[in-house]
């Protein structure tokens, strides 16, 4: 068979088996396998592909077949313009949350800022920021331990290793000091959401995705405890799920937060929540 016609034959396969953007997924399962880029896939269409090349693709098709997600196949991920390492240790990094990387990259006025990233999975949010900000001081804390190892391969794979230190705590309980911007993309699902998930979502480590019966429970208790963490005029910035906007919103200003405002993400979701204390 050519290029074309596994990268046809591929794209009808996943279209039969439910998988969203079809193409998409066959055109970088190939690449992958061809150890070329996507786009260098169009120069060689009328290619035929040997034996050797087939096996592999075959494994990884019928696997993304099956809903395992494309990342954990290519075994990278690309965000904010770097290349991290994917696997079932942490949670696959999403779209949005590169979105509030780039939000942050305008809040961020003090290059100097002393940064926590709570719950930072693969260390997407904490390496992305220790590459644009390099005299930043960044923490970044996860409850699992498996999670902080992946980061810490990220760390060193970014040659971002002494950019960024690594510690297990479960919310604040062993972080010292306080903080110019706690940022947090915790679990936000409810447990009683887990069968309108998605095969891919399932891959995820349960405790990346699920956060109590309601959704919201790890989010409001770090907005309760964030206070003494922040600096006087510190931010708080936190992705949420949807439809927690109102609860969330009620939570700060029990709190006393101010400068309270929301943003919603390319498709229309209010997903962030930016507040100051003090
Ligand atoms: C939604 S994932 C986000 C991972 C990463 N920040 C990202 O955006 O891709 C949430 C992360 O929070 C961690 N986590 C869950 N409960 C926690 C807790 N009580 N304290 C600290 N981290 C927690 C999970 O292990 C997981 O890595």
């Amino acid at each position: 068979m050519t290029v074309l016609e596994v990268m046809q034959a591929t794209t009808a396969y996943f279209r039969k088996h439910d998988i969203e953007n079809s193409r998409l997924n066959a055109e970088h399962l190939l690449a992958h396998v061809l150890g070329r880029k996507r786009i260098d896939l169009y120069l060689e269409f009328e290619r035929s592909l040997s034996e050797s090349e087939l096996a592999p693709l075959r494994d990884l098709v019928k696997r993304r077949g099956e809903g395992e997600p494309l990342q954990h196949l290519l075994g990278t991920v690309e965000f904010c313009g770097h290349v991290f390492l994917c696997d079932k240790r942490a949670m696959v990094p999403r779209p949005e949350t590169e979105e509030l990387v780039e939000l942050l990259k305008s809040e961020i006025r003090n290059p100097k800022s002393e940064i926590l990233d709570v719950g930072t999975g693969s260390g997407v949010i904490a390496l992305s920021l220790a590459a644009k900000f390099p005299d930043a001081e960044i923490l970044a804390i996860d409850i699992s331990d498996d999670a902080l190892a992946l980061a810490q391969e990220n760390a060193a794979r970014l040659n971002l290793a002494g950019r960024v230190r690594f510690l297990k705590s479960n919310l604040f309980e062993y972080v010292e000091g306080t903080f110019d911007l706690i940022v947090a993309n915790l679990p936000y699902v409810s447990t009683q959401a887990r069968d309108t998930l998605s095969r891919e979502v399932l891959h995820d480590p349960a405790v990346a995705v699920f956060a109590g019966e309601r959704g919201d429970e790890l989010v409001r208790e770090l907005i309760a405890q964030a206070p003494s963490r922040l600096r006087s005029g510190g931010m708080l910035a936190l992705e949420i799920g949807m439809g927690q906007t109102e609860a969330l919103l009620s939570a700060l200003a029990e709190k006393n937060y101010r400068d309270i405002y929301l943003k919603t993400d390319y498709s229309g979701v209010t997903r962030f929540l930016f507040a100051r204390y003090g």
